[in-house]
């Protein structure tokens, strides 16, 4: 466990030096970023450059096969999912992970028994819990109703749309009271007035829970409208960051996107 780089102190996640390696391909090769609090923050990039083994390897799906990760101040470079996620950094997956067998709604509670059943109190406690676990319902219940799921709240996730199952995850995800998510194409297969829906409820998520986001999104004319600051991957590197502004003229950048 080492302490976090000096440049790294505001920031609330910090990669350096990550590389991930699939046999002879580089999928992550070198990358440094940081993402300050409260920030909300893009990370693009051609298909196939490295975005998605990157958020495995700081989820903890991946060990990094060099590199280091801090999180809110923390090394937490090799902790196992489970353990990042108790930290407060949670993420959704490009292909959305509902339990298909479960409604929508209670797939929005599944992120908070996660977290009441680790504590080993629980049964002395089961009082509080159960107050607890109404507490829970009914803040679900508020978050399905700002999401847009409520016409389909009572159907069983196996039975609705892709860009549904991305809101589902997300208000899953928001429901374990996280500091930081990290979504992986949010807007994805999602029609532009509800992307845009989707991104203003994560900048009111940012302006009003102070929590922060790093979005992995293809679709570059919704992004940049919402976020602060982007990175671009390309083979495994990051070859430009900056303000979106910035970012889209950068000569590096318009190259990889014209070749892709
Ligand atoms: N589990 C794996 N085993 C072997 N190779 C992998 C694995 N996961 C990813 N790769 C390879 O690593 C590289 C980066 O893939 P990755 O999925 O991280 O890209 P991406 O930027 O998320 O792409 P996309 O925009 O298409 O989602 C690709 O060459 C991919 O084929
Ligand atoms: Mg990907």
């Amino acid at each position: 466990m080492t302490r976090p780089p000096e440049n790294c102190d505001d920031a609330l996640l910090c990669v350096r030096g990550v590389k991930k390696y699939f046999g002879g391909v580089r999928a992550v090769d070198g990358v440094d970023l940081e993402v300050p609090r409260r920030w909300i923050v893009g990370l693009i990039g051609p298909n196939g450059s490295g975005k998605s083994t990157l958020f495995n390897v700081i989820a903890g799906v991946y060990k990094p096969d060099a590199g280091r990760i801090w999180f809110d101040g923390e090394d937490i470079t090799g902790l196992p999912p489970h353990e990042i996620y108790k930290r407060g950094l949670v993420r959704t997956f490009q292909t959305p992970r509902l339990w298909q067998s479960l409604t929508v709604y209670e797939n929005t509670l599944a992120g908070y028994r996660g977290h009441s059943g680790e504590n080993p109190l629980r049964a002395l406690l089961r009082l509080f819990w159960r107050k607890r676990e109404v507490d829970n319902a009914e803040a679900s219940i508020e978050r399905i109703l700002d999401s847009g799921l409520k016409p389909v709240a009572g159907n069983l996730s196996s039975d609705i749309s892709g860009g549904q199952m991305k809101l589902g995850e997300l208000t899953r995800a928001l429901n374990t009271k996280p500091k930081m998510v990290m979504l992986d194409e949010p807007a994805a297969g999602i029609n532009p007035t509800l992307a845009r829906q989707l991104f203003e409820r994560i900048v009111k998520l940012r302006d009003e829970e102070g929590i922060t986001f790093l979005i992995i999104e293809h679709r570059l004319e919704i992004l940049f409208d919402y976020v602060d600051y982007v990175y671009v991957m390309h083979q495994g590197k990051i070859i430009a960051r900056g303000k979106p502004e910035e970012v889209v003229e950068d000569p590096k950048v318009i190259q990889v996107y014209l070749e892709g």
